[in-house]
């Protein structure tokens, strides 16, 4: 709902995770600054995904990082250039553009559910057959008006490419026009023989990377859910022609797996199959989650044929076959080919939306005595951006040395944070507030015992443990 979503954003920017980008000057519309707290939480979903990618997965997977700018020739190879829009309309009056799209899925959500439905799936059939005719109709005969009274004098739907241009060099010809890449898959196909080659890689393997792209989004909705500037996770799995629809259920399944591992529910998720297929698909599906706005696409699995590879070799006039020496069913080599190509594609900004929607919680913890309450994130701790608190309860009699001690012996593993400032309870609340899983307190008996006392975040739980003990249970939960 709503109001989850608004909390989050408020939360987010109280507590260093996320900031509107330039905002001292009033922000820049869909583009989003992170801060402390959120760049490590960030950078923690990332590791673990290429971690997942390149070092957990038994697929023969590596990884690299292209330049976000590449040669102009690459997004006309790669269709980007003539088919990479959405279907816009503006309002005459106005002059306010809205992406089709999105104009019709706002209205169904007022509606009753099952009119919702049916409006969205009429929807998805025009836009299929790209019926611009039939869906300006239904936007009209639906009345929608995005809350302007009156008729609304809309202009006719047509196609809106979402690629940013710059120039490189000094002069302004269109020749040294170049694109900022509106997805990272581009450079991991340019490069397939490079890496195919210089690591003696052998079909099936993978190549994942994760990087910036760029799209110019018509309508900045839904915090950093949709960004102008964004980061994406993928990976390109280079299959045998004619293996592609196992190897799609495979990453499927894979992908969902990876999803488990973050301790959120089944529930959660679905599977959207797609209507209209991209230009260069033979399956395709997203993974969706039910963020506070409802399900939406999390992730996209792509059955993406030889459609890239022979593409740019068409444009290049490079060969981009692979020989495969192994034999067929008939004992014959199997030989040159393109590859086909499964891919997978997160958006690493959804993700952290995702993992903030998950693990926020405002909790009552009112008794009869007082009325109280927390808002916590309840991280797993391996994506918690500070893992451990140290906290000396005075700030003298030598417990901020003993607390020192200690900061030096688990800094070296995982990000800890120091505070002697404040009540022992004001400085839970605001560990809860940014996710740690971990609170020591040192007191004045752990000068006689070596024993400090460990809170855990969730349960708010206390126990007394050897001081020695802390980074052992703090490395446990990290790597659960
Ligand atoms: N290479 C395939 C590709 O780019 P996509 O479905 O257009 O496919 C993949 O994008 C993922 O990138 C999406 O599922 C989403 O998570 C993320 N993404 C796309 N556009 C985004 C935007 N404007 N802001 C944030 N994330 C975005």
């Amino acid at each position: 709902n709503e109001n989850k979503l608004q909390a989050i954003i408020g939360h987010a920017k109280e507590y260093g995770f996320v900031f509107p980008s330039s905002e001292i000057y009033d922000g820049l519309g869909a583009v989003y600054d992170y801060g402390q707290w959120g760049v490590e939480l960030k950078r923690n979903i990332r590791d673990y995904w290429w971690r997942w990618m390149t070092q957990m997965n038994e697929q023969n997977i590596v990884g690299i990082d292209a330049a976000i700018f590449m040669h102009p020739t690459t997004w006309k190879a790669s269709g980007h250039v003539d088919n990479f829009s959405d279907p816009m309309i503006d309002n005459k009056d106005s002059k306010k553009r809205y992406r089709v799209d999105h104009l019709i899925e706002g209205f169904a959500e007022t509606l009753p559910e099952a009119d919702g439905k049916a409006l969205l799936e009429q929807m998805e059939q025009l836009l299929a057959a790209d019926d611009f005719a039939g869906l300006k109709t239904l936007i009209e005969n639906n009345k929608i008006k995005c809350g302007v009274s009156g008729t609304v004098n809309w202009t006719d739907i047509r196609q809106f490419n979402l690629m940013f241009s710059t120039q490189v060099g000094s002069v302004a010809e269109e020749s040294n026009e170049i694109f900022l890449r509106p997805e990272t898959a581009q450079g991991i196909f340019v490069n397939f023989l490079n890496v195919q080659k210089t690591g003696r890689m052998k079909i099936p393997f993978g190549i994942a990377q994760v990087g910036k792209a760029f799209r110019n989004e018509i309508v900045a909705r839904g915090f950093i859910f949709r960004m102008r500037e964004f980061e994406q996770m993928e990976m390109q799995f280079f299959v045998r022609p004619g293996t592609q629809k196992q190897w799609y259920e495979y990453w499927k399944e894979q992908r969902m797996e990876w999803h488990r591992t973050l301790g959120i529910p089944e529930s959660k998720y679905r599977f959207h199959d797609h209507v209209k297929l991209a230009h260069y698909a033979d399956a395709a599906c997203d993974i969706e989650y039910d963020f506070p706005m409802g399900f939406k696409e999390l992730e996209g699995i792509h059955s993406r044929t030889d459609f890239d590879l022979t593409q740019h070799q068409t444009y290049s006039k490079k060969k981009m076959q692979y020989f495969d020496a192994d034999l067929d069913e008939n004992g014959k080599a199997y030989g040159n080919y393109i590859p086909y190509v499964i891919e997978t594609s997160i958006g690493l900004d959804r993700t952290v939306l995702m993992i903030l929607s998950e693990a926020y919680v405002e909790e009552d913890l009112s008794t009869e005595e007082k009325q109280d309450s927390r808002v916590v994130l309840k991280f797993i701790p391996k994506l918690a951006p500070i893992k451990l608190a140290i906290l000396p309860l005075t700030k003298k009699d030598g417990l901020p040395e003993l607390a020192e001690e200690l900061m030096k012996e688990c800094r070296q593993h995982f990000k800890c944070f120091y505070e002697e400032k404040d009540t022992i309870g004001r400085r839970y609340r605001r560990m809860d507030a940014i996710g740690t899983p971990f609170c020591v307190t040192i007191d004045h008996q752990t000068k006689e015992d070596q024993m400090v006392t460990i809170r855990h975040r969730d349960s708010m739980e206390q126990e007394r443990v050897p001081m020695s003990e802390v980074k052992n249970i703090v490395m446990k939960a990290i790597n659960a």
